[in-house]
């Protein structure tokens, strides 16, 4: 839809010599069919693993010699020097991914900003805290708040919400809130087997209204108003796009996410949204994929990846996004892949 909305676009043989909405739906289509439809070794292979959607309509882009339908990621736009004197909220900040935006996050901030950390396993937010404090950051004015909770839980959510707002100071600039933490789900089963609703029930509730219900309370905690830029990312992934057998929760939980964000992105135009895709990633949700994903090609592509040092760090990955954030040009709601940045 992105693409037939896009107002540039000319018929095909006019001035230009550009492609018509409908036909380069057809060809992005075609695209993409042609990429499902291919055999199932080359479709679970390492290079099909890394090869986003995106990259594949900036294949298509290109191909047709236009602008890819959201390309706003390689823009030649300078960088802020820093997010501003922000409150950032970070969910699933004891490890992995959302450690490593912790750490970028803090070294990107005025001082006078505060993060607030949020997981369930207290030793490890708490040794974050102790570093982040003793950086140069901490030592420059930065405030590290630690929320020991279940984000799938409501008493959860509500404590976050709690902290968050007591962080709040008149002088903050800029509300951040990436929704990161996640679950693998499931992944020695198939769809046909997910028969019990509590199951999918309880991996919905932590993985889709959780993230929903948190950036409902935080976006209503922190309303629009004058000198505030408010960003929320959702932590996505290639499975919100394209479906991975035996992943079913997962891929089901990312594109539900993705499309609450895009709704999200129409509705608040004043509020930056970035689905934001990193990879890959050498974490424990990756060892946990490569020990239990049921489906053989899915399960070998990501040991492969392991075994031939293909895997991300989260650092790389954080600092593509770190990137996207100070350039501020995504479009809002936009997926936006690591491996497009
Ligand atoms: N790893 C990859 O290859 C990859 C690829 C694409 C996208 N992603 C996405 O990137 C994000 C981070 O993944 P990761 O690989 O860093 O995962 P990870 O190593 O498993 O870390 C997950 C984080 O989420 C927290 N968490 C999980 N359940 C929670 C709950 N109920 N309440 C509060 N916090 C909870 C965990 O902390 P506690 O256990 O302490 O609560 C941990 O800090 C996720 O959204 C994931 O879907 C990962």
């Amino acid at each position: 839809m992105e693409v037939l909305q896009d107002q540039n676009w000319t018929p095909l043989g006019e001035v230009g010599g550009q492609y018509s909405p409908s036909i380069l739906l057809l060809l992005l289509l075609l695209l993409y069919k042609s990429h499902q439809q291919g055999a199932p070794a080359a479709r679970t292979s390492l290079s099909v693993l890394r090869r986003s959607s995106a990259s594949l309509r900036r294949s298509a882009a290109a191909f047709l010699g236009s602008p890819s339908a959201d390309a706003p990621v390689s823009s030649s736009m300078p960088p802020s020097a820093d997010l501003g004197r922000v409150l950032a909220v970070i969910t699933g900040a004891s490890r992995g991914f959302g450690r490593a935006v912790a750490k970028d996050v803090s070294r990107s901030v005025r001082p006078g900003s505060v993060l607030v950390l949020v997981a369930r396993s207290g030793p490890e937010l708490r040794a974050l805290q102790a570093e982040l404090i003793q950086s140069e950051a901490g030592r420059a004015g930065l405030q590290v708040e630690v929320v020991v909770a279940d984000v799938g839980q409501k008493e959860g959510l509500e404590e976050v919400l709690r902290r968050s707002k007591r962080a709040f100071t008149e002088e903050i600039t800029h509300l951040v809130l990436v929704n990161n933490a996640a679950s693998l789900g499931d992944v020695s089963h198939f769809m046909k087997d997910f028969t019990n609703m509590a199951e999918v029930d309880s991996y919905l509730s932590l993985n889709v209204s959780s993230a929903l219900c948190l950036t409902a309370g935080v976006l209503q905690a922190f309303p629009r108003r004058p000198a505030l830029r408010r960003t929320v990312v959702n932590v996505t992934s290639l499975c919100a796009l394209q479906p991975f057998p035996s992943w079913g929760l997962y891929c089901t939980g990312k594109a539900a996410r993705d499309m609450a964000f895009r709704v999200l992105a129409e509705e608040e135009p004043d509020l930056r949204v970035l689905s934001y895709s990193p990879g890959p990633l050498d974490t424990a949700m990756q060892a946990e994929a490569r020990s239990k994903t049921a489906d053989p090609n899915i399960k070998q592509s990501f040991s492969d990846l392991f075994a031939q040092g293909q895997l991300l760090t989260c650092e790389e990955s954080c600092s593509k996004l770190m990137k996207v954030l100070l350039e501020d040009s995504f479009t809002s709601g936009a997926h936006i892949d690591v491996f497009d940045v």
